[in-house]
This record gives C-alpha cells, sequence and structure tokens, in this order.
C-alpha cells in the first residue's frame, strides 16, 4: 500500500494535493484520475501533511498523517488581526517569579504545542530538557556567574559592549539570581547537528511555548547568559543532561510572573528596504 489513502468516494479529483505538495511528488494521472505517488517517490516525502490539510474533502489521508489524527479547522476559534497583534505585543520577558511548581501537563502542553513550530525540511528534530529541581537550576545560575567572572577577569574590555554584566555579578553577590531569576523550571530545547537548521528550529519552537505560555497563567524569559556558558562550559552541558551531540540549544526560564503588564511598551522603527 502507499503513502497516500484515497477515498474515492470523496475525492473530486480537484488536484489540490499535487499543486500544494512541498516536493511535487502527488501525481494526477494524464486524462484524469485519482492522486498518487509512485513508489519510487515515496522516499521524498517530507511528511509535512499539507496534502490531508488542503483537502477541503476530507478524501485524503497519509500512512504517516491520518486523517483521524488531522483535526478540520474550526472557524469560530479564529482570531481577529487586532487579537493577534495584541498577543504578541502583550508578551514579556518574565523576570519575577512566584516560588511555585509548574504542573506537569502544563508543561507537557507546552511542549506538545511547540512541536508544531516549523523545522527546516520538517525534519522534526528538536527535544526538550525539562529542569525543575531548585537546586540544579540555582547550580546551574552559579556555574554561569563564576565562568562570567571569569570571562571580565580575563578580558575586562567585554565590559564595553555588554556593561551590564558587573550588574549581573553585583547581583548574584547580593543574594539575587540574575541568571535564572529563581524561576522554578528551565527547559532547554536542543537539536543534533544533523538538524540542517538545528539553530533555527530550536528557536521557533521557544517561541511557540512562549507565546502559549500566557494563556496558561504562566510567563518565561530567555536565558541568554546560561546559554553562553553552556556554549564555554562542556561540563555545564553534562549536568543539564544535555544529549552530546546536541551543538544547538537554548534554554527558557519558565513560572508564574509575578508582574502583571498594562501597556504595549513601544520599539524601534524598523529598517525596511522594498526594492
Ligand atoms: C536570545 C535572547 C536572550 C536573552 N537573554 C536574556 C537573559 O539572559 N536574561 C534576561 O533577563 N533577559 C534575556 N532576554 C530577554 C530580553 O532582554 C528581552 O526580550 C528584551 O529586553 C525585550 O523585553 P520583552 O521581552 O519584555 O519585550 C533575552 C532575549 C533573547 C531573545
Amino acid at each position: 500500500m502507499g503513502l497516500l489513502k484515497i477515498d474515492e468516494s470523496k475525492c473530486k479529483q480537484d488536484g489540490l494535493c499535487a499543486k500544494d505538495c512541498m516536493t511535487a511528488i502527488i501525481r494526477i494521472p494524464e486524462g484524469g484520475g485519482f492522486p498518487y505517488i509512485s513508489p519510487d517517490m515515496e522516499n521524498m516525502c517530507r511528511v509535512c501533511g499539507h496534502c490531508v490539510a488542503v483537502c477541503p474533502h476530507g478524501a485524503l489521508s497519509h500512512e504517516l498523517i491520518p486523517i483521524e489524527k488531522s483535526p478540520a479547522i474550526k472557524d469560530e476559534l479564529k482570531i481577529s488581526q487586532d487579537q493577534a497583534v495584541q498577543f504578541l505585543r502583550t508578551r514579556r520577558s518574565i523576570r519575577f517569579y512566584h516560588d511555585k511548581p509548574v504542573e506537569k501537563e502544563k508543561i507537557q502542553k507546552l511542549i506538545e504545542t511547540a512541536r508544531y513550530a516549523p523545522t527546516g525540511s520538517n525534519s522534526q528534530m528538536v527535544e526538550w530538557q525539562v529542569l525543575t529541581d531548585k537546586s540544579v537550576i540555582r547550580n546551574l545560575a552559579a556555574k554561569t556567574v563564576e565562568w562570567l567572572r571569569q570571562l571580565l577577569k580575563d578580558d575586562p574590555s567585554i565590559a564595553k559592549t555588554s556593561p551590564y554584566l558587573y550588574q549581573v555579578l553585583a547581583a548574584w553577590d547580593a543574594g539575587y539570581d540574575p541568571v535564572l531569576r529563581k524561576a522554578p523550571v528551565v527547559i532547554v530545547a536542543s537539536a543534533p547537528k544533523e538538524a540542517m537548521s538545528g539553530a533555527t528550529d530550536i528557536i521557533l519552537a521557544l517561541s511557540y511555548l512562549e507565546l502559549l505560555a500566557p494563556t496558561m497563567g504562566l510567563g518565561t524569559c530567555w536565558a541568554g547568559l546560561l546559554n553562553g556558558a553552556l556554549l564555554a562550559l562542556p561540563s555545564l552541558k553534562e549536568d543539564m543532561d544535555l544529549p552530546e551531540n546536541h551543538p544547538y540549544h537554548f534554554p527558557l526560564m519558565l513560572g508564574y510572573p509575578k508582574a502583571k503588564y498594562y501597556r504595549l511598551p513601544e520599539r524601534k522603527q524598523p529598517k525596511i528596504t522594498y526594492r
């Protein structure tokens, strides 16, 4: 049996699946007929599911993207442009968290949704580490601060481009956590070196996760300082059980925000060139 399963009682032979196929391997027989993929081309299928999604008749199922697992889009859940713009602009970096654990079901839902972010060539190779142990998180922050301290000692000129780094050390020494902000959860997305667009894929997946989090009352913040330390200190990757062959990684803090925001802060005007 081939990759495509056509319900011949529903298929209108309109060719929409063939036109939308990413690798153009879906064919319609000359003179009309039902769509098919010839067996020698099946290995070119990127399993993107466009053929299932684009059929208005629900006539096409894919061996690896079954129609039963591809729910119909609900018109009543569509959001307006104004809603979407406000939603995107209300996303904030959260740096103060309640000392409250995040339910595992919520973390699961966030990651389950983040896997729908686009990946290069639909490779879907992003993997996840979820850290909830306070002592592990604290230890990561401490090692990041030590790394920064050494970095500034070895080359104080770094502070010229990143003057806030001394503030980070001062805050840590005063008993604050400027690295992971005492977040109850740190989620790390990573991808193996085989992932063609691994660096981009993990950022997109984390962006999906970050955008969904506020709908559950949660907030996030990108942990750039920790990621810098992760890039510099292989031992830190071991502390986090990050797979050895995963050069692409980025950690995100997660927790219940203490702050509530009432306005949408302005940003720089975009520099755009139209040609
Ligand atoms: C790649 C990246 C790394 C970041 N690293 C940190 C970080 O280590 N600590 C922090 O407090 N914020 C970090 N941020 C958050 C930015 O400072 C924040 O996005 C910016 O100030 C704008 O604020 P907003 O996210 O609330 O719009 C990071 C953001 C990005 C995109």
